[in-house]
């Protein structure tokens, strides 16, 4: 009877360790600061509600339910709001004002989606530095925005039974993915639905992420651990180009020079005006129509001729061009 009570006390330790090392996200404490919390399957949220885990209890700091509103608890209130676009999406993070270090701890994220059910996220707050670490030997990637995949060969000789995927940022870490290679299991709690494929034996590693745009940039980190406890990891920095800024540069090139022809034109048109009417005034003794004509005829021309300059000038802008809109090509 002890004894068995023994190794469920064991197993419970053992079930919580397992549970502490298992953070789907890590925070760096600061005045101000957001849990992340964004659902990322399809459906609707039918409750969202944030806990703080006090030693063996778990305490409720906020509700939200879209049909009654937001009821944020007494200790919370004043120092916790959600984002503005919370009440519209499926995105419930919850930001502190003021935080301090008594607020350094594990939160939980529950929500309630329909049709999938329920779904939690754990968010640790530490008090650290930032997370930024030192950058020996990795990879730097560059690619334009859409589908990225990130791949990383295993080096050391055994087999692997765990991988893990993780993104870097100075006041935040984010668990990707987790393989469980002996259990072919895949977990991730991220806010875009990463792809991969945790099959057993595996010596290579990947990830997909969907529609990766600018803010998918950072810094990536993949480790591999061996059933020895040894592990191997590999950091690699992605830069996913602004592809917004390119169209942005061409459409204000494009406008630029659409404002400078019409300029152009204006002035021609001013000049062209002016000239005839100087003309006419000074043909006026000149009675010979011909050869006012004629310098009629020329002033036209002139404009024409003028064209030229403009079409100088707006090949300048095309010479230009491909400096302004170049970018880094993807590289591997
Ligand atoms: C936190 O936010 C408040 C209000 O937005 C601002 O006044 C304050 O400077 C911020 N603190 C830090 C450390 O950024
Ligand atoms: C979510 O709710 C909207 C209307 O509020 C409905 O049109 C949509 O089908 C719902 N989606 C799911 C997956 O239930
Ligand atoms: C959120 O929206 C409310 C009104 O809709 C507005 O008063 C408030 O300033 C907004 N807060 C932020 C942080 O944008
Ligand atoms: C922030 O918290 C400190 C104590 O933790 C308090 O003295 C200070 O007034 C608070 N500031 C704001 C803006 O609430
Ligand atoms: C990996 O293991 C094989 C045999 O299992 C051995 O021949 C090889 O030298 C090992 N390579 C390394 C780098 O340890
Ligand atoms: C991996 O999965 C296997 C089988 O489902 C399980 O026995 C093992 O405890 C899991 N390992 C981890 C680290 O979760
Ligand atoms: C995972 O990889 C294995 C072996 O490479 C392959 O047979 C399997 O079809 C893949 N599964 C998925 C879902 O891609
Ligand atoms: C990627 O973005 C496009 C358009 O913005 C959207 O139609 C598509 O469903 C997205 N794909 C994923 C996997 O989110
Ligand atoms: C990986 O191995 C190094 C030593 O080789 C160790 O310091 C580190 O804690 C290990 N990391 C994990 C997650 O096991």
């Amino acid at each position: 009877m002890d004894f068995l009570a023994l190794l469920l006390a064991i197993l419970q330790v053992y079930l919580a360790l397992c549970e502490e090392t298992f953070f789907d996200t890590t925070v760096r404490l600061a005045e101000n600061m957001t849990l992340e919390c964004v659902y990322p399957l399809m459906g609707n949220l039918t409750q969202a509600e944030w806990l703080k885990t006090m030693g063996e209890e778990k305490e409720s700091m906020a509700v939200f339910n879209p049909k009654f509103g937001l009821a944020i608890k007494k200790p919370y209130e004043n120092r916790v709001h959600f984002l503005n676009s919370t009440m519209t999406g499926n995105d419930m993070s919850l930001s502190f004002t003021n935080a301090s270090e008594a607020d350094v701890g594990t939160y939980t994220c529950l929500l309630h989606a329909f049709p999938l059910g329920s779904w939690t996220k754990t968010v640790q707050v530490v008090q650290s530095d930032s997370f930024e670490i030192e950058l020996r030997n990795h990879d730097h990637r560059i690619l334009s925005p859409g589908s990225v995949t990130l791949t990383y060969e295993l080096q050391m000789n055994q087999s692997a039974q765990e991988v893990m995927w993780e993104k870097i940022q100075p006041h935040q870490i984010d668990l990707l993915m987790h393989c469980n290679l002996s259990g072919g299991k895949s977990y991730s709690k991220y806010r875009k639905q990463i792809v991969t494929n945790c099959t057993q034996g595996i010596r290579s590693s990947f990830i997909i992420i969907p529609n990766a745009t600018y803010s998918d940039s950072g810094l990536y980190r993949c480790q591999f651990v061996a059933s020895t406890g040894e592990n191997e990891t590999f950091l690699m920095s992605l830069t996913i180009t602004d592809g917004k800024t390119d169209s942005q540069n061409t459409i204000a090139v494009a406008v630029g020079t659409v404002l400078f022809l019409f300029v152009v034109i204006i002035v021609i048109i001013i000049v062209t005006f002016c000239n005839r009417r100087r003309r006419r005034l000074k043909n006026i003794p000149d009675k010979s129509s011909s050869g006012a004509q004629s310098k009629v005829a020329n002033n036209y021309r002139r404009p024409i001729s003028a064209n030229q300059p403009v079409d100088d000038a707006s090949e300048d802008i095309y010479v230009n061009y491909p400096t302004f809109a170049r970018r880094p090509k993807p590289r591997y």
